[in-house]
């Protein structure tokens, strides 16, 4: 049985007070579950962290980065490590978010180094991969996921040091979502693609997110598809009232 993991994705979003508020509320409704059988994660912007790492201690809830360097440490201005991350209480950090392959050119290889590095910190990764809308509507998709899992997932890839998000470019902040068959179609895909590369086991225990336009209101039907194992919520996280909404729709 795959645990369901339900992310917030806080992008360049939430100054010290607002941040620290968001923390805190999404601490204190996880901690109020009695054995949850499903995991629970902030992921905000660096110079939140610190401060959410204090907000969730004790709560379980697990806090991740949104990107990292390949580098442990050195002269490379404006990057942080994954050394660092970890150092600073986080588990994980998002790699390869569409965002990043957009705004500074990451592509799969750069995305790969990343992972390898931060899997040598001992954190986990979250690897994102995605097709524009040119790219589905020439009918590219499944041919555009097989090429981004292939090149942004390392050798070293486990069904405990990874998680896959499944992100549709042309749905993340945009309302638009797939269809249930069009997102279970993918993701049963990627476990197909995991399976040849990594083995049966490995395709069986990780965990394939779906992230784009995720809401309480079409969560549940997102959320109970086959293979998809939680979602990564980029708008819908920054309010707690959304973002716990969603995590109900998977207990
Ligand atoms: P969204 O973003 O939920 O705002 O569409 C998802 C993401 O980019 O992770």
């Amino acid at each position: 049985m795959r645990r369901p993991l339900i992310a917030g994705n806080w992008k360049m979003n939430c100054l010290q007070a607002d941040g620290r508020q968001l923390a805190q509320d999404v601490a204190s409704y996880y901690k109020n579950q009695h054995n949850p059988a499903f995991d629970m994660l902030i992921a905000p912007p660096f110079t939140l962290l610190t401060a959410c790492a204090q907000q969730v201690a004790g709560s379980g809830v697990l806090l991740s980065a949104q990107d990292c360097s390949p580098f442990d440490k050195g002269a490379h201005t404006g990057d942080v490590s994954p050394v660092m991350i970890k150092d600073l209480g986080a588990q994980t950090t998002i790699l390869g978010h569409s965002e990043r392959r957009t705004d500074h050119k990451e592509t799969s290889a750069q995305v790969c180094e990343k992972a390898q590095a931060a899997l040598a910190a001992s954190l986990f990764v979250i690897i994102c991969v995605g097709e524009t809308l040119a790219q589905r509507e020439n009918g590219q998709t499944l041919e555009v996921i097989a090429q981004q899992v292939q090149e942004s997932l390392p050798q070293e890839t486990t069904a405990e040091n990874t998680v896959i998000a499944y992100e549709p470019v042309w749905a993340i902040g945009t309302g638009k979502t797939p269809t249930t068959a069009e997102v279970e179609e993918v993701h049963a895909f990627i476990r197909e693609q995991i399976q040849k590369r990594f083995g049966a086991e490995t395709a069986d225990n990780i965990r394939i997110l779906y992230g784009g336009s995720v809401k309480p209101s079409n969560a549940q039907e997102l959320l109970s598809l086959p293979d998809v194992d939680g979602a990564l919520i980029g708008g819908a996280s920054l309010k707690a009232a959304d973002f716990t909404a969603i995590a109900e729709t998977v207990k």
